[in-house]
């Protein structure tokens, strides 16, 4: 496994040509980056489909309420080796089928709004497309997690027109807001390194710091809702 893995790191992915894959050593690591070459087109597809959704929506919205709810969007393509990763520590198969049906992150989408208000009608306005079926909803702004993390997850299944027919992928996409992101970034570098080496003491501060940022949050939305209630003679 770790010898094609060596050669053919993901680097080197983008230079090499189909016929090349084709000669890759017959391991697993191999099969799962040919089967990368195939998937990748359909998931970036995926992933340009519900940028463009989301685009689409932000300025609707800006049209109608002259605001924007989404403060950016970010989007990954989750790279060979972290599927392989992933598809060990899940003891899964990395046959095609198995990676295309269990790993529901290979697209991935992040989309940051302004208040928490928007990450609902974000996430409702984009749900009730009628090309877009929800399969999994995780939400962790009303239940968040052990360490404080505050997120809306979903993943939705949506259908990609190709030359020779349609293919239906899952999608993930995490909404959040601008506070619950900076949180999100820094939790996660700093236990990059070394996971479970952060001390309980500074579990307990991140912890802290969570809940400080969550009630900043609700602030700022009370804010805002209490200013166009003003704006709009006492009409929410
Ligand atoms: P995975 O197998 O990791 O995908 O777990 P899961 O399917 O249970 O998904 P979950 O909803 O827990 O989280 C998936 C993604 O959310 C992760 O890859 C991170 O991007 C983000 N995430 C989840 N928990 C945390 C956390 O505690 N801290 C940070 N910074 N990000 C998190
Ligand atoms: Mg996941």
């Amino acid at each position: 496994m770790l010898k094609a893995q060596k050669k053919f790191g993901i680097e080197e992915l983008e230079e090499l040509s189909s016929s090349e894959m084709a000669k890759l050593t017959p391991n697993k690591f191999g099969q799962l980056l040919k089967d990368y070459f195939t998937i990748q087109n359909v998931y970036s597809a995926a992933i340009k489909e519900m940028s463009t959704k989301l685009e689409i929506l932000d300025s609707e919205f800006h049209f109608r309420y002259k605001r924007n709810p989404i403060h950016n969007i970010q989007t990954r393509l989750k790279s060979p080796q972290s599927i392989f990763n992933k598809l060990l520590k899940k003891g899964l198969d990395s046959d095609i089928k198995t990676i295309t049906e269990s790993i529901t992150d290979i697209a991935g989408i992040r989309v940051i709004c302004q208040y928490i208000d928007d990450i609902y009608t974000i996430a409702d306005l984009l749900t009730n497309q009628d090309d877009v079926t929800v399969v999994k909803v995780s939400d962790y702004i009303k239940r968040p997690k052990e360490n404080g993390y505050r997120s809306l997850h979903l993943v939705v299944n949506v259908p990609v027109f190709l030359s020779d027919g349609k293919e239906n992928v899952n999608v993930e996409i995490q909404i959040r807001t601008i506070a619950m992101d900076y949180w999100a970034s820094l939790e996660h570098e700093l236990k990059y390194k070394n996971p479970e080496e952060v001390p309980a003491e500074m579990k307990a501060k991140l912890l802290e710091c969570a809940e400080t940022i969550a009630e900043t949050d609700r602030k700022m939305q009370d804010i805002y809702r209490a200013l166009s209630k003003l704006h709009n003679n006492g009409e929410e």
